[in-house]
């Protein structure tokens, strides 16, 4: 399929789970793709696997001076924005650096991330941006503070965004998974992840793909009257 032909797209955290779901599906749909990460050993071999026509750029999402120039030396039609830290802890035991560095990362770095794109998106006649937030985001699970703030905070960005850059033809929503089996999260949530997944009328986790396919959709021109919304990927887990 070659639907997204002669699009450019950057995915961050692109170099694994569902961000590498999401590159590969994009790419499938013709489009070019351009993927992010920290660890350049994981983001050259993840580069490989997409093809000749991916581009791997190592960039920290805490880090204001390389999201800064990710922007600048780069063009795209389509933003994920999905590169996030999902620190597991109880708000007695939360520490600062912590918190700041989540914030920092999820909310921060994907703020000035898009407000150094817009401008060129403008310029390029409209995108689409989409926004990987999260089920918790709008539920209460215990340990997920922090995360889920900073992902409760980039849903209002997206709504605010919409209204912003609508009238230039960038569209901007969220997709919200549910627990989702990666390599990321099993590391960081162990066992929790799986128990999630087992108690949401679906009765178990996502798989990566499943996450990419909605990415994709918003991403994608069959969405064209679709801005400002979060479309749940989440096994039922909201209706609950
Ligand atoms: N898996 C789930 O159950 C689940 C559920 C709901 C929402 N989500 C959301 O889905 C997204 C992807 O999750 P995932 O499970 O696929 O994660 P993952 O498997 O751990 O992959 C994370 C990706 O992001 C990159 N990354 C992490 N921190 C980064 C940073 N500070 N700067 C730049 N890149 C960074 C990682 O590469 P490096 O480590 O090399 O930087 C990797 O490419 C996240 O936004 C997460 O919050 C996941």
């Amino acid at each position: 399929m070659t639907e997204l032909a002669g699009c450019t797209a950057l995915i961050t955290g692109g170099t694994a789970g569902i961000g590498f779901a999401t590159a590969r599906r994009l790419a499938d749909a013709g489009a070019a793709v351009i993927i992010t990460g920290r660890n350049p050993q994981r983001g050259h071999q993840s580069r490989e696997e997409l093809g000749p026509a991916a581009k791997f750029v190592a960039v920290d999402m805490a880090d204001q001076a390389g999201v800064e120039r990710l922007a600048r030396e780069h063009e795209f039609d389509i933003l994920v924005n999905n590169a996030a830290r999902f620190p597991a802890g109880l708000t007695v035991d939360q520490d600062e650096s912590e918190f700041t560095h989540t914030f920092a990362a999820n909310v921060r770095g994907l703020y000035f991330l898009v407000a150094a794109t817009v401008p060129t998106m403008i310029r390029r006649g409209g995108g689409a941006i989409v926004n990987v937030t999260s089920m918790v985001a709008s539920k209460g699970v215990p340990g997920a503070s922090v995360y889920s703030a900073s992902k409760a905070a980039v849903e209002q960005l997206t709504r605010t965004w919409a209204v912003e850059f609508g009238p230039h033809h960038i569209r901007v929503n969220n997709v919200a998974p549910g627990p989702t089996a990666t390599a990321g999260v099993a590391a960081e949530w162990g066992e929790t992840n799986e128990k999630l997944g087992r108690a949401l009328p679906l009765g178990r986790t996502a798989n990566p793909a499943e996450i990419a396919e909605a990415i994709y959709f918003l991403a994608s021109p069959r969405a064209s009257f679709i801005t400002g919304t979060t479309l749940h990927v989440d096994g039922g887990g909201t209706a609950v």
